[in-house]
């Protein structure tokens, strides 16, 4: 962010890591619980030093995302312009459904053990002030592929593009260096994808299998891939990208083989979009190939304020 104005993102952009929590919580009806909660999150950078200090090359990081239900219960500030629940997306075939969910805590590190000892202390602090709706353990798989042994994460802004696809700016003051977060909780059924040839699942994809190259897009009309299905252009012309942190999670001894989708967006209908394009279809019946493979079994919306916002809570 410009050094002009006073305003400090959380680390959204910290760099992709070997291993990521993905806990979602939401707000009991406990005595205090809004205090609670409010007076935690707004410390959490010292609970992220109580873990960090304790090996300073393991990239900590956590993200902080409060969702629409709790958000003025909870901030007591004006909304983020585009904040509103998940909407469902039901497609001919497939649905994007709409979760429960009020508090994101997005984990990552290059250790398994400091991510399990952050969300352990954080958990003692809220106490009784929250339920876990669901917590994923996510993992890196080898040169950062997903479980259906593609590549993931290669069309990701980078440098100054980063900031500029995923933090609020002038467009909404009271919300700037925030950023948008849709969360959905994918299980694939990995017999069906392995009885494709690799040629169909690249075609699905919109990329090569092994070297990860792209492949052309389709004239409009035709099947598209998951890649251009999930390319965004506004009326004029302008592309606009989302920064992807998703991780593979699963277990193969109970059968369970899954992506966790985690993206990050300086404008909410870029990623709603996307998941209109990919659930319906363009045109509507052709939908995203990948859905016959993949279930979302959550989607949920949050909004990770800067760092400013979140530490001034506990202010008052
Ligand atoms: C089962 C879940 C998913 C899997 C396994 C998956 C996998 C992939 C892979 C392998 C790529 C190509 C490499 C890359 O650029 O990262 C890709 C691209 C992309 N995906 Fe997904 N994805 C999933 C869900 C989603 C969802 C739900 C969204 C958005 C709502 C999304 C948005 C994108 C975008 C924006 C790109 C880059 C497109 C471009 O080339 O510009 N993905 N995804």
């Amino acid at each position: 962010m410009s050094g002009r104005v006073p305003i400090e993102p959380q680390r959204v952009d910290a760099p992709l890591t070997q291993a990521a929590t993905f806990l979602v919580l939401s707000l009991t009806d406990a005595p205090d619980a809004v205090k609670t909660v409010r007076s935690t999150i707004a410390s959490v950078d010292d609970l992220a030093k109580n873990v960090s200090i304790r090996d300073l090359g393991a990239s900590f990081a956590c993200t902080v995302g409060i969702g629409s239900d709790v958000w003025d219960r909870v901030t007591g500030l004006p909304r983020p312009a585009e904040l509103h629940p998940f909407p469902e997306v039901k497609g001919a075939k497939h649905t994007a459904v709409s979760t429960p969910g009020d508090f994101l805590f997005h984990i990552r590190s290059e250790r398994r053990d400091l991510c399990f000892e952050f969300e352990r202390q954080l958990l003692d602090l809220l106490g009784d002030s929250v339920k876990v709706v669901d917590e994923t353990v996510g993992f890196r798989y080898f040169d950062v592929r997903d479980l259906l042994g593609f590549v993931d994460g290669t069309a990701n802004p980078v440098g100054p593009s980063v900031p500029e696809s995923i933090l609020v700016a002038e467009e909404d003051t009271a919300a700037a260096g925030g950023s948008y977060i849709v969360i959905q909780k994918y299980v694939h059924d990995l017999k069906a994808w392995r009885g494709l040839s690799t040629e169909q699942q690249e075609a699905i994809l919109g990329r090569t299998k092994l070297d990860n190259i792209e492949l052309d897009d389709v004239p409009e009309g035709k099947q598209a891939a998951h890649k251009q299905l999930a390319t965004i252009e506004d009326e004029n012309g302008v592309e606009h990208d989302i920064l992807r942190d998703n991780m593979p999670f699963g277990s193969p001894g109970s059968g369970e083989f899954g992506t966790y989708f985690i993206g990050y967006s300086r404008r909410l209908w870029v990623i709603e979009q996307m998941l209109q394009r990919m659930f319906i279809g363009v045109p509507p019946g052709l939908h995203d190939r990948l859905l016959d493979f993949s279930t979302p079994l959550t989607g949920t919306t949050f909004f990770a304020p800067s760092a400013s916002l979140l530490a001034g809570l506990d202010s008052d």
